[in-house]
């Protein structure tokens, strides 16, 4: 039987285990990222474990998340960063020089390699052809010092393209389309790989934006095939001698298939406050929209922004809409300048903003209260841009450039009509990425050989190994869809202490409830109850490193998102999945006991665990792991158990 890239790319790294789904597999990484919040902990995890150089052909520190220094914490953590990254043989981006999936896939993502990074839309370079997963950031540590990355073999979805997009329809809205018909749990356990003859109509950057926001459908990752296109881009940024054709077998079998005729897309938004939530933008033109930002990991590309330069030429935004510009990358903000678009741009009424994640974490350009914002980036999940009731939209550059000229959201196929001299903009490649790279330090040329930490730097928090009797309060009881964003918030007066856990710690699910953090430290132990989808979101590990400093010992949920679910077991919680029957028996304040000898259960591969609630009623729940998750649950988490396997010899 013939093989499916995916399988292909697997089988080149495979260390361990077998290619069926649902077992699990050990692979090699030959690229990793990290990026500012993430990155403080995967370093100071790697000295942790006495780790001495970076093993595999590519780490990254990208500085994107948190790059303005409102104060020392911010500025302490990019030097601290830095000089690990000089310590220990990473590539070092520094604050302002981009988004981390922008610059990586500029520099460094390349065809048939594997990548892992702790930042959920690690996937970007799906589009290159480069197997990229998101994952927490012990694992990327852990992969940094040489050793293969585990996950359980997802199942491959085909995603057959065909036709080509007409006028005003683009990648983003064929990611939409996905995610109307899937929901931000159609991806969940599955890997996306795109094929068909409408592959070849899509640039390199368009199928980045498809795989970037692959992420939202909950997708381990996207990849698509190379072609002349992935060579095109590959030249044009200077790296055409890193391509190589990389195809599926005719005859490879896939789990499923799903089918996108390209020439059906029409503009599409995703409503608030979920990025499934998608209908024609026609179905909502009128409503009346205060700001407009195009930019995010998503649709920040130099082709990305080239359109709105285009339709905002000669033209002003509306007096009633802030328009913002903020480029994936500093080379596409130098590009477009040299160009004269930024300038075009500014004329038209659009402010230009630095090179960062921003607005995307609600940092910078939070919308007014109860005002509609509009956005080219992948999330809108509630409060997510810095204020609560906030009426976050999804779309393309296209409608987002629309919008910024009629200040309501409009189909731009309506717009151009309206305006007689409003044409497509269509995607253009520059000849040349060309801009010049001083804000990307060579290990070579590192400035620092040794760690600089300054006061909010603090030490890495490690749990002992799991005990046998696990009982506590229930002390909060979530819905569904609990995101990382509910957990520790990203905005940046929770965020600057991500290197400082037990200022962090406070701040967990304060958004759910303020008492929760208090309680917990007082309770020292218990557990959470949530419906489904807990964790979903980011690949944030402080999600699990802070309920664990809280002394957290267990989370029951009805299911778990992929990432999070490895950074409980990486954390030492115990991540029990229940049904909705036992959900709605478990009320918060319930004393909740396992029954079992947790840790014996948990090394001797039990999967079905007795819960008791209020000494009463008891329940099944079950432990989904495997052998290597259960021992380092039983470790207390993987730093402990990497140390312990060290130490092994
Ligand atoms: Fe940054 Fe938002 Fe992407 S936080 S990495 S721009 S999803």
């Amino acid at each position: 039987m013939g093989q499916t890239l995916t399988e292909k790319i697997l089988d080149d790294h495979l260390v361990e285990g077998e290619l069926e789904t649902g077992e699990e597999i050990g692979i090699e990484i030959d690229q990793v990222l990290t990026q500012d919040t993430t990155g403080t902990m995967v370093w100071l995890q790697f000295e942790a474990m006495g780790l001495d150089e970076v093993q595999t052909e590519i780490a990254a520190q990208y500085c994107d998340h948190q790059t303005y220094q409102f104060d020392f914490k911010n500025t302490d953590d990019h030097r601290f960063l830095r000089s690990a990254a000089g310590k220990y043989g990473a590539y070092f981006s520094r604050p302002g020089n981009g988004i981390c999936h922008n610059v990586h896939r500029e520099n460094f993502a390349a065809p048939g390699k594997t990548l892992l990074g702790s930042d959920s839309h690690t996937p970007t370079p799906g589009g290159l052809g480069e197997l990229a997963i998101g994952a927490g950031g012990i694992d990327v540590t852990v992969a940094m010092g040489g050793a293969p990355y585990y996950i359980e073999m997802p199942e491959i979805v085909n995603v057959r393209l065909e036709g080509e997009l007409p006028e005003w329809a683009t990648a983003k809205d064929v990611i939409l389309e996905l995610l109307r018909r899937l929901s931000v749990k159609g991806g969940v356990g599955k890997i996306l790989e795109y094929t068909g003859p409408g592959v070849e109509t899509l640039t390199a950057p368009e199928r980045m934006t498809i795989t970037n926001m692959g992420t939202e459908l909950g997708a381990t990752t996207s990849i698509f095939p190379t072609d002349h296109q992935t060579e095109d881009y590959l030249e044009r940024v200077g790296r055409g001698d890193e391509h190589v054709e990389l195809q599926p077998d005719d005859d490879a079998e896939y789990d499923d298939e799903i089918v996108v005729d390209l020439s059906d897309l029409e503009p599409l938004i995703a409503q608030p406050s979920m990025p499934d939530n998608v209908v024609p933008v026609e179905e909502v033109e009128g409503e009346s929209v205060e700001q407009v930002i195009v930019g995010s990991c998503t649709n920040g590309g130099y082709e990305d922004i080239l359109p709105v330069a285009k339709m905002l030429e000669g033209r002003e935004v509306s007096m009633e809409t802030e328009t913002i510009v903020a480029p994936g990358s500093k080379q596409a903000s130098e590009m477009l300048a040299r160009e004269g678009w930024v300038a075009e741009m500014m004329a038209a009424g659009v402010n230009f903003s630095e090179a960062t994640c921003g607005a995307c974490i609600g940092i910078g350009h939070v919308p007014a209260s109860d005002s509609v914002s509009l956005r080219t980036f992948n999330r809108n999940f509630e409060g997510r841009s810095g204020i609560e009731d906030d009426n976050v939209y999804l779309c393309s550059p296209e409608v987002a450039a629309a919008a910024a000229i009629e200040g309501e959201i409009v189909d731009p196929r309506n717009l151009a009509e309206d305006l007689d001299d409003l044409e497509a903009p269509g995607v253009e490649l520059p000849d040349e990425y060309d801009a010049s790279k001083t804000d990307l330090i060579e290990p070579d040329e590192a400035v620092d050989d040794d760690l600089i930490k300054g006061p909010n730097i603090g030490d890495v928090p490690i749990r002992d190994q799991l005990s046998s009797e696990v009982e506590g309060e229930a002390l909060l009881k979530m819905e569904d869809n609990i995101t990382t964003d509910h957990i520790i918030p990203a905005t940046q007066d929770i965020l600057m202490y991500r290197s400082n856990v037990p200022k962090l710690s406070e701040f967990t699910l304060s958004r759910v409830d303020e008492t929760f953090a208090d309680r917990a430290l007082e309770a020292d132990g218990g557990f959470l109850v949530a419906g489904e989808n807990y964790g979903q979101g980011s690949s944030r590990e402080h999600a699990a490193l802070c309920p664990m400093y809280l002394g957290i010992e267990g989370v029951l949920a009805q299911s778990f998102a992929r990432i999070h679910r490895a950074n409980l077991f990486n954390f030492g919680i115990v991540p029990l999945t229940i049904d909705e029957d036992t959900y709605e028996n478990i009320d918060q304040g319930d004393e909740v006991e396992i029954v079992d000898d947790v840790y014996d259960a948990v090394t001797s591969g039990q999967e079905e665990f007795t819960v008791r609630v209020n000494g009463e009623d008891e329940y099944t729940a079950t432990l989904d792991a495997s052998e290597r998750e259960r021992d380092i649950l039983a470790a207390g988490g993987k730093l402990a158990w990497t140390k312990e396997q060290a130490e092994d010899g």
